[in-house]
């Protein structure tokens, strides 16, 4: 299971702070959500500030691009310091050779699908991916309300993992609290993404703590597991 603050929940006056309290929490990833004022009608910041945070830590960089030209920003970020590199299915037939020229940087490759968008549209890409992030709010602000009805994405992409023999991490991304990650995880999701709940905690570490033994104790086995039992 990994938890994964969302930078975007952080205080912006003191980022660098702000990765040594997630690494102290000993969160498995930071996620960071690149906005580009098109894809989504909200601006965040850009592989300046992910290179200037890439020495502080060797957490796991999860870069969420929510970008109409995520072609102009794939190099940028991978020599910024990325480790994966999401992009949204919903950029339609750019998705494959995008997400390969992701793996050609030699980076982990993420896609990520919105609410409003069947899951069915990742199903081309599923054997290219190490990650799939399931999008449980509208992309473009943090504390938003968790949308129950993405919960059926999250089983599916269980099944077809299972069913195909792959191994991509099922992540989730929006309203994500202990309650909600509580429902994602039974659904089959191993990967949680969250911002406003854990950064708005007193303690980031109890909060991760918690997260974590929440999501173990209600999670479905994953790839990994299900093949020792076999
Ligand atoms: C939404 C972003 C999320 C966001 C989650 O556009 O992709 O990663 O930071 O924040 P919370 O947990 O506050 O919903
Ligand atoms: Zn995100």
């Amino acid at each position: 299971m990994i938890i994964a603050p969302s930078l975007l929940a952080a205080n912006f006056t003191r980022l660098g702070r702000e990765v040594e309290r997630v690494k102290a929490a000993r969160a498995d990833w930071l996620h960071l959500d690149v906005m580009d004022g098109h894809f989504v009608p909200n601006i965040s910041f850009g592989p300046a500030v992910v290179r200037s945070l890439r020495p502080l830590t060797k957490l796991f960089f999860d870069v969420h691009l929510m970008c109409s030209k995520p072609e102009i920003l794939l190099e940028p970020f991978a020599d910024a310091g990325a480790d994966q590199i999401n992009i949204h299915v919903e950029l339609g037939h750019a998705c494959g050779p995008l997400l390969w020229r992701i793996k050609a940087l030699g980076k982990k490759v993420g896609l990520a699908v919105n609410p409003p968008t069947t899951i069915t549209a990742v199903l081309p890409y599923l054997d290219q991916i190490d990650a799939l992030l399931i999008m449980t709010v509208n992309p473009g602000f943090g504390g938003q309300s968790f949308i129950f009805e993405t919960v059926p994405k999250i089983q599916q992409a269980y099944e077809w993992r299972q069913e195909r023999g792959l191994r991509y991490r099922i992540g989730v991304d929006g309203g994500i609290d202990n309650t909600t990650a509580r429902h994602c995880a039974q659904a089959g999701a191993d990967t949680f993404i969250s911002g406003t709940t854990l950064f708005g905690s007193r303690s980031l570490r109890a909060a991760v703590r918690k997260m974590r033994a929440l999501v173990l104790a209600d999670g479905l086995p994953g790839p990994k597991e299900l093949q020792e039992a076999q």
